[in-house]
């Protein structure tokens, strides 16, 4: 087995220098001022270490990689009947498209396209203000990670409030069908927070450890999700967690996974290790571009495939 931080060092270089960094995105004003030259990766073991490179310890947007906290908070609370409102199929389709809504009278395919993640929120936001909502989210992740300094960026939310008419309408058509309980504007406030949770590579990858770990955190021992929750949700990161390039991501890489389009992407060896990885250009998928040829280096030069 090759050194990891030999080769973590020679991904990081390689991906600094590299030019055809995909391109950042601008549907969402905030994110596109982001510099595109950043690079981050963690790795963090199920022994414990932790292994950074490049600008690992900056903030950034989680975006997508968020709905992967929201789907362990929603099925803490209401278990398997979450599956009778989202389905659990990849949709091979972007992942703000509306098409199978119609098709499929408002249940979306899964929990990590736009519109299965609008159901998620809805099922956090019951019984509660939007902000009681936001609150768990983020004290939910700010656990997993063992870090308090998690937060929301609101201007990132603001930013995707005051733009996201797609999501307002994929929410308001399945309040159409009965899959929606709340206003649009009431679950989509929960909804635009978690996606601007800001995170560094390093508290993601450590966020991440109980679905390397059969549904526990190694470090501080607390049991997050049962050891089959968790390899349910790993089956669902592999399967859907890169919208229509889930499949590439899976033949390519050949671990669980979940994007986000602030360029993130965390990633899922059960057994061995979680790992982060950021930057921001995407490929026309809307998935990191090198964050996940880096992920096809890493995950070949350890031989971390699942498959
Ligand atoms: O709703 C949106 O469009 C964004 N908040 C999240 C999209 C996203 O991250 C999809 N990722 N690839």
């Amino acid at each position: 087995m090759p050194e990891i931080e030999a080769v973590l060092s020679d991904i990081a270089a390689e991906m600094a220098a590299r030019a055809d960094r995909g391109d950042v995105v601008t549907y969402i004003p905030q994110l596109g001022k982001v510099d595109p030259r950043k690079f981050g990766l963690t790795i963090a073991m199920v022994d414990g270490r932790v292994f950074c490179a490049g600008d690992a310890d900056e903030a950034f947007s989680i975006q997508s990689i968020s709905k992967v906290f929201t789907l362990t908070l929603a099925l803490g609370k209401i278990g398997d009947s979450l599956w009778q409102r989202v389905g659990r199929e990849p949709s091979g389709n972007p992942f703000n498209s509306i098409v199978q809504l119609e098709q499929e009278r408002g249940i979306p395919r899964n929990p990590f396209i736009n519109p299965g993640a609008i159901v998620v929120s809805d099922v956090l936001l019951a019984g509660h203000q939007p902000r009681e909502a936001i609150g768990e989210i983020l004290r939910f992740v700010q656990f997993l990670a063992d870090d308090e300094t998690v937060f929301i960026d609101h201007e990132v939310a603001a930013s995707e409030r005051a733009t996201g008419f797609r999501n307002f309408a994929l929410a308001n058509y399945m309040r159409s069908f009965g899959n929606l309980e709340h206003a649009a504007e009431l679950t989509l406030g929960v909804y635009f927070h978690h996606c601007a949770i800001a995170m560094t590579c390093r508290q993601l990858a450590l966020a991440g450890r109980f679905l390397a770990c059969d549904g526990r955190n190694p470090a501080t021992g607390h049991s997050v999700v049962s050891a089959e929750r968790a390899r349910r949700i790993n089956a669902l990161m592999l399967t859907c967690g890169h919208y229509d390039g889930s499949g590439d991501f899976a033949f390519r890489v050949g671990i669980s996974g979940k994007s986000g389009v602030g360029g993130g992407i965390l990633g899922v060896v059960p057994g061995v290790a979680s790992m982060a990885v950021w930057s921001p250009g995407l490929n026309a998928a809307g998935n990191s571009r090198l964050g996940s040829i880096a992920l096809e280096k890493l995950a070949k030069a350890m031989n971390w495939s699942i498959f």
